[in-house]
C-alpha cells in the first residue's frame, strides 16, 4: 500500500498536472487549435455532458493536442536506466553487455521523422 502511494505521488501527480498545464498553454498560444478542439467537444459530448475516460476514442483530435503536447513537453524526458544482458546492436549501434543505457524522450519527439501530422507549429 506505501509504495502504492509513493508511485501515485512521485510519478502520478506532476507528470499529469505538468501535461495540463503545458495543453492549455499550447492552446492558449494557438487559438485555431483551441477551437478545433472545442469544436470537436461539443460536437461529440454536447455542452453539458461530463467527460468520462470512455469518451476518449471518439475525440481524435482532443487525443492529437495531448501526444502533441507530450512530444514537445515530455514531463519525463528520460527513460528509467536498463542493463544489457548481452551484446546487442540496435539501429546500427553496437551496445556491449552490462552496459547501462538511457533512451532519451525529448530527444526522439523532436526528430522530424518520429512527428506525426498534427503539430502546433509547423516545424
Ligand atoms: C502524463 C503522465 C505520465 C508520463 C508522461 C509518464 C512518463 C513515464 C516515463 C517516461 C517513464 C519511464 C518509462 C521507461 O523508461 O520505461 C515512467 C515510468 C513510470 N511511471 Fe509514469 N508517466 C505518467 C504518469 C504516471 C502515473 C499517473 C503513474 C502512477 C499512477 C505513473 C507511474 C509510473 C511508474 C510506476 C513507472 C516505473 C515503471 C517501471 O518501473 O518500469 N506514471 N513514466
Amino acid at each position: 500500500m506505501v509504495h502504492l502511494f509513493l508511485d501515485l505521488f512521485f510519478a502520478g501527480i506532476d507528470t499529469t498536472s505538468n501535461t495540463i498545464e503545458w495543453t492549455m498553454a499550447e492552446l492558449l498560444r494557438n487559438p485555431g487549435k483551441l477551437d478545433k478542439a472545442r469544436k470537436e467537444l461539443c460536437q461529440v459530448m454536447g455542452k453539458d455532458e461530463a467527460i468520462e475516460e470512455s469518451n476518449i476514442s471518439k475525440l481524435p483530435y482532443l487525443q492529437a493536442v495531448v501526444k502533441e503536447t507530450l512530444r514537445l513537453h515530455p514531463p519525463a524526458p528520460l527513460s528509467i536506466p536498463r542493463k544489457c544482458d548481452e551484446n546487442v546492436n540496435i539501429s546500427g549501434f553496437n551496445v556491449p553487455k552490462k552496459c547501462t543505457n538511457t533512451s532519451q524522450f525529448m530527444g526522439h519527439g523532436k526528430r522530424s521523422n518520429h512527428m506525426g501530422k498534427f503539430k502546433y507549429v509547423q516545424a
